[in-house]
């Protein structure tokens, strides 16, 4: 913790998984202190005690319903929480980073179809949705920031350069697979996510209807054919779209259109096809890191298009997306907090 830190900082949801990474990002950030980390179930208790890699960290968890007034409020909690408690939140903190779903969607009709509606509609005009690459200008001032979600962060980072640059048009058919690891689950989990049932998994978790459809959708403007497999990885989304363009493109066209749209990004690395085992994007790679490795790769003949992109789904696709996006929100240097590069060789992630 900086003594020198400009904003302050809680954590609501701070025992949960991507709140234990929230807590380590903001603890090592130069312009952010944290002073407040909230559980219900272990008030009182130290972080240390729900996040061992932090007890060093000299902060006791407290209740989300004594909120103290800081400048950034982290919400870490599950889907609905947020909605529910947004007048809380905003009272206590100029700046509002949701990492939930509650303030992704446009409008009220995408809640009533894919979640279980929403009780502040009014306050999703308001709402930014934060992939910084992506919506850096909306950023800016921002005070509700909906953090995009894993899945769809990885699909969207990997697809929307094919959108900018006219390769997909809207009459294409895309089919989309996700690996997920099982920290995508939560540190409540259940019965598929204990070790016995979840350890060497392949498992069709949502052949269809995965909510992160809607968030893919609404942003790219496509529709796309979206499965998500849990696999046997604790760590990381590797998402694999297979696209078939209506027109030939080729390498030289592809490599144009990634790096135009990421070739200044400090957090997105092109992987496509060089050299050495890492061949392709892998969540391995960028497992701890707020990085976002996207790749590609074409068909003999060209006709089908496989595009990659793998990211640590509590990092790029959550707790570290969010930092960046408060990042550009307040004015800090973008990079601030989240240039860990990562360690190899590791473990399974
Ligand atoms: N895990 C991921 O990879 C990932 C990625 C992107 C986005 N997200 C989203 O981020 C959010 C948090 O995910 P997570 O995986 O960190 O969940 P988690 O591990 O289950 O943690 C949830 C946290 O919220 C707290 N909580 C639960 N109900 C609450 C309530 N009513 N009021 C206040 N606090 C409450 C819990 O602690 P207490 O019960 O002790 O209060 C816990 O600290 C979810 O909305 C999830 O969809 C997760």
């Amino acid at each position: 913790m900086s003594d020198d830190a400009a904003y302050t900082a809680s954590v609501v949801g701070g025992t949960g998984f991507t709140g234990g990474e929230l807590l380590r990002l903001l603890a090592g950030h130069p312009e952010f202190e944290v002073v407040q980390a909230t559980s219900r179930s272990k008030e009182n208790k130290t972080v240390g005690h729900a996040h061992p890699n932090l007890r060093d960290l000299d902060l006791r968890f407290s209740s989300p319903e004594d909120l103290e007034s800081v400048d950034a409020l982290f919400a870490a909690t599950p889907h609905g929480v947020s909605m529910e408690q947004i007048d809380e939140f905003r009272d206590a903190a100029e700046t509002v980073v949701d990492l939930s779903a509650d303030f992704r969607l446009d409008t009220e009709d995408q809640y009533d179809e894919w979640y279980d509606g929403h009780s502040r509609p009014e306050l999703l005009d308001e709402s930014v949705y934060a992939l910084p690459e992506l919506t850096r200008d909306e950023l800016p001032g921002a005070d509700l920031i909906a953090s995009g979600g894993c899945n769809a962060t990885a699909t969207i980072l990997g697809l929307k350069p094919l959108v900018e640059e006219g390769i997909l048009t809207g009459d294409e058919q895309i089919v989309v697979d996700v690996k997920v690891g099982s920290s995508e689950g939560g540190a409540g989990g259940g019965e598929a996510s204990s070790h016995p049932e979840r350890s060497g998994v392949v498992r069709p978790y949502a052949p269809t209807g995965h909510r992160h459809e809607a968030e893919i959708e609404q942003f790219l403007g496509l529709d796309v054919s979206f499965t998500v497999h849990a696999v046997d990885m604790i760590r990381g989304a590797s998402a694999t779209c297979h696209v078939f363009p209506g027109e030939p493109v080729s390498k030289g066209d592809l490599w144009g259109a990634y790096r135009g749209e990421y070739g200044e990004e400090p957090f997105v690395e092109l992987v496509a096809g060089g050299g050495g085992v890492y061949r392709y994007p892998e969540p391995k790679a960028v497992a701890g890191t707020n990085r976002a490795e996207v790749g590609f790769e074409l068909d003999p003949g060209n006709r089908r298009l496989v595009v990659f992109s793998a990211i640590d789904n509590m990092m790029k696709g959550s707790a570290g997306q969010a930092v960046h996006a408060a990042n550009v929100a307040l004015g800090i240097e973008e990079t601030a907090g989240l240039e860990f590069g990562g360690l190899h060789p590791v473990g399974a992630p």
